[in-house]
């Protein structure tokens, strides 16, 4: 199954697959050994960070290797590509999903760019998620801010815009933003899910994402998945779990062996994903 069908697939059982972005082998070892032991599809994805830090050549062939040793489905995914060109990287490179991130444009330069990504990334059977509601906050530490300071109608995506950017685009999957902003806050993060019925009412034949999944109250994710949502993007819980946990094996020891200190940081990233997984629903549902 291409990435498409996997998506279509998680759409019609009523589950979502997680995107966890991947920044080195200790995070790709952890997202997949998860993956395979609870029989779940998964989305890689690689930022422009992550891009520039891996490389494309590289991120594809783990990938690859990946999926062949542990028999799951994996979804190479370009995560809040920048421009046209980062993303014509990505497509000829051969991942397997583009998102192109045109929320920094105004919105008709938006639907320009995101129109070429569609028509390049389709002509090779790609899906194309789009954006163009600013998706607040930062993959990082936020623990002295309120994540509720978002949670007003200006920062929402608005019905309409989304059908005029899903219809002159023909973009796969929307990103929007009810509530969903990137990062770990003080409080636990809440949907609007008003907004997202009347998201989905105006566009009810759109995949949906949902971004800053860190961090979100599980209640919200598991009634937006019921709603639609397909994809779960998920960064700084793993972040924060990777770097306290290799901090503690750093103080801990004299150690000097990179392999040595490294695995209870795997570890731990791998039980953030598998409960991210348990809560999407993705589990044992690989064909
Ligand atoms: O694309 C990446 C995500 O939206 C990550 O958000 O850092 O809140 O998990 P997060």
């Amino acid at each position: 199954m291409n990435a498409k069908e996997l998506i279509l697939k998680a759409k019609k059982e009523g589950y979502a697959i997680g995107a966890f972005n991947v920044a080195n082998i200790e995070t790709l070892k952890a997202v997949t050994q998860a993956a395979k032991k609870l029989n779940s599809p998964v989305i890689l994805e690689a930022s422009d960070g992550e891009v520039n830090y891996i490389g494309i050549k590289q991120l594809v062939g783990m990938k690859k290797i990946y999926q062949d040793e542990t028999g799951v489905p994996i979804i190479l995914n370009l995560d809040h590509g920048k421009d046209f060109e980062a993303c014509k990287a990505a497509v000829e490179g051969g991942f397997d999903y583009i998102h192109f991130d045109g929320s920094k444009f105004p919105f008709d330069q938006n639907i320009e760019i995101t129109k070429e990504v569609v028509k390049l990334a389709h002509a090779k059977g790609l899906p194309v998620e789009g954006e163009f509601t600013h998706i607040e906050g930062s993959s990082a530490d936020h623990t002295k801010e309120d994540a509720a300071q978002f949670n007003k109608a200006e920062y929402y995506t608005n019905p309409e815009k989304a059908k005029e950017f899903v219809t002159k685009t023909g973009v796969d999957v929307l990103a929007s933003f009810i509530g969903n902003s990137h990062g770990i806050y003080a409080t636990e993060k809440r949907l609007d899910l008003t907004v997202f019925k009347k998201i989905i009412e105006a566009l009810p034949a759109t995949l949906f994402s949902l971004h800053g999944g860190s961090g979100v109250h599980d209640d919200d994710v598991r009634a937006a998945i019921k709603m639609g949502i397909v994809k779960v993007n998920i960064n700084s819980e793993m972040r924060i779990a990777f770097k306290m946990t290799l901090q503690e094996s750093l103080n801990a020891s004299t150690e000097i062996a990179i392999y040595k200190l490294t695995p209870p940081a795997i570890q731990a990233v791998q039980d953030v994903v598998e409960r991210k997984i348990m809560l999407f629903g993705s589990n044992e549902k690989c064909m």
